[in-house]
């Protein structure tokens, strides 16, 4: 986060509270939130594409994904920033209904939609939901019928553009279950199905290729395929649809060195295929909107441990039982030692590692640590070898049981994605800003899993 700073004895502060007292005080782990940092990155993406396209001459939304990362506190300091939010479950939508956003900003989503989300959706008003199958532009037709009212729709296509950092991850290639195919038809059937139900009203196609995206080029492809689908829709029924959403999946930095996408820059981007390809094909320019998660809160958080056990182990780097070829040891004896560190959390508070494969760095925070350095591997205290919080760091010689070790970048789909694996109780997020903490979700304790089972 941008409020990182290092004290003389090498302790670190976050949002001016010194990362010791926040773990003497909350204990760990925990999810340390920039609140600062936060509202700027939502400012950032509402500015850069509001400029991008108002040089266009048209205006954008920015939808906060708050499955990345929802609580009420968010979802506030993303509507003071000006944003609106995007749910895909009806706990999301409570979660926003709850801080006070109103309906019309909130959007939702689901390949599987209960009867009582698309109800309660209704009820709440919400300015758009967005329909993911043939079966849903019936079913979101009769409970608005049910319910007297005329619900707002987007129809989510596949454009068949592979994106995004893990196949678990990306979303509009063909073989996968989100979406209605651009180039298998399904896409424009379910449209004019929608245009058929007076219950609909048709508020824009939606397009979601990935997350976790670097190569910003995918999104000029999307953008084309949805725009030629607009065309050809209005060249059929006379309704030209007014507006496109281009979804989230703007990639962060995990790494030191790795370098994001920059808001700026794809606003540019997008804002000038939008232009060109109306321009080609002769239609107005829409309203966009667009979805992003990851990067609004994914670099604000740092996950904050306390080391236990270190151990280390001797590693026979090629695997071979260290038998030596014929090329000899320099070859093919790569013996080294690596320091296995072991922390307070693991999988339960971070999955992605074990699910994506994904790195992530850690750096000691209470203090500067000796000179010095071990190869590492940051692991989590759960019954699996799998649970790794980082695969491979550099830490100092002497990092030892008691030390703090903070994990950046963990806002994203860390707390969110967070399991009681082992019933062990999820870590609270608590947010810094001005030199005081806040919590905005609690520890969950023993209790509050026993609370659970009934006996
Ligand atoms: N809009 C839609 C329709 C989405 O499905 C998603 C993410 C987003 C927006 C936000 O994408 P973002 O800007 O955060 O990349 N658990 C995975 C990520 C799953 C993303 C699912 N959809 C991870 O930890 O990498």
């Amino acid at each position: 986060p941008t409020s990182t700073a290092v004290g003389p004895d090498g302790a670190v502060s976050l949002g001016g509270v010194d990362l010791r007292a926040l773990a003497a005080e909350h204990g760990t782990p925990a999810y340390v939130l920039d609140e600062v940092d936060f509202r700027r990155r939502a400012r950032v993406f509402r500015e850069e594409f509001g400029r991008a396209f108002a040089a266009i001459g048209t205006e954008v939304d920015v939808y906060y994904a708050g499955k990345a990362f929802l609580s009420t506190a968010v979802a506030r300091w993303a509507a003071e920033e000006g944003l609106r939010i995007d749910t895909a479950t009806g706990g999301e939508l409570a979660v926003a209904l709850r801080a006070g956003v109103p309906g019309e900003h909130i959007g939702l989503h689901g390949n599987n939609k209960s009867d009582a989300e698309i109800r309660r959706a209704l009820d709440a008003g919400v300015g758009r939901l967005v329909l993911d199958s043939l079966p849903e532009v019936d079913r979101v037709a009769a409970a608005a019928a049910a319910a007297g009212v005329r619900a707002p729709v987007m129809v989510r296509v596949t454009t068949g553009v592979h994106a995004g950092g893990h196949e678990y991850i990306s979303t509009a290639h063909e073989d996968q279950k989100f979406g209605l195919s651009v180039a298998g038809g399904q896409a424009l059937e379910a449209l004019e199905a929608v245009l058929a139900r007076p219950e609909l009203d048709l508020v824009g196609i939606h397009s979601h290729i990935g997350s976790q995206i670097l190569d910003p080029s995918g999104f000029t492809v999307a953008t084309r395929r949805i725009l030629e689908l607009r065309a050809l829709l209005a060249e059929r029924t006379g309704h030209l649809v007014r507006e496109v959403d281009l979804g989230g999946g703007y990639g962060i930095a995990y790494l030191p060195g790795e370098v994001p996408l920059d808001p700026a820059e794809v606003a540019d981007g997008m804002a000038a295929a939008v232009a060109a390809v109306c321009a080609e094909l002769g239609t107005p320019v829409p309203r966009v909107s667009i979805e992003p998660g990851r990067a609004v809160v994914g670099p604000t958080t740092v996950t904050l441990y306390t080391v236990g056990t270190v151990k280390p182990v001797v590693v026979d780097g090629d695997g071979d039982g260290d038998q030596q070829g014929p090329d000899g040891p320099a070859e093919d004896d790569r013996t080294f030692t690596r320091t296995y560190v072991s922390v307070d959390g693991g999988m339960s508070d971070n999955l992605r590692p074990a699910l994506y494969g994904a790195r992530y760095s850690a750096a000691l925070v209470n203090r500067a640590g000796g000179a010095d350095a071990v190869r590492a591997r940051v692991v989590g205290k759960h019954c699996e070898s799998g649970d790794v919080v980082v695969h491979d760091v550099q830490l100092p010689a002497d990092v030892r049981a008691g030390d703090l070790l903070a994990v950046p970048a963990t806002g994203a789909y860390g707390r969110s994605m967070a399991s009681n694996y082992n019933l062990v109780p999820r870590p609270p997020v608590l947010a810094v800003r001005d030199g005081e903490v806040r919590v905005l979700v609690r520890r969950e304790t023993e209790d509050d899993l026993l609370a659970l089972d009934m006996g």
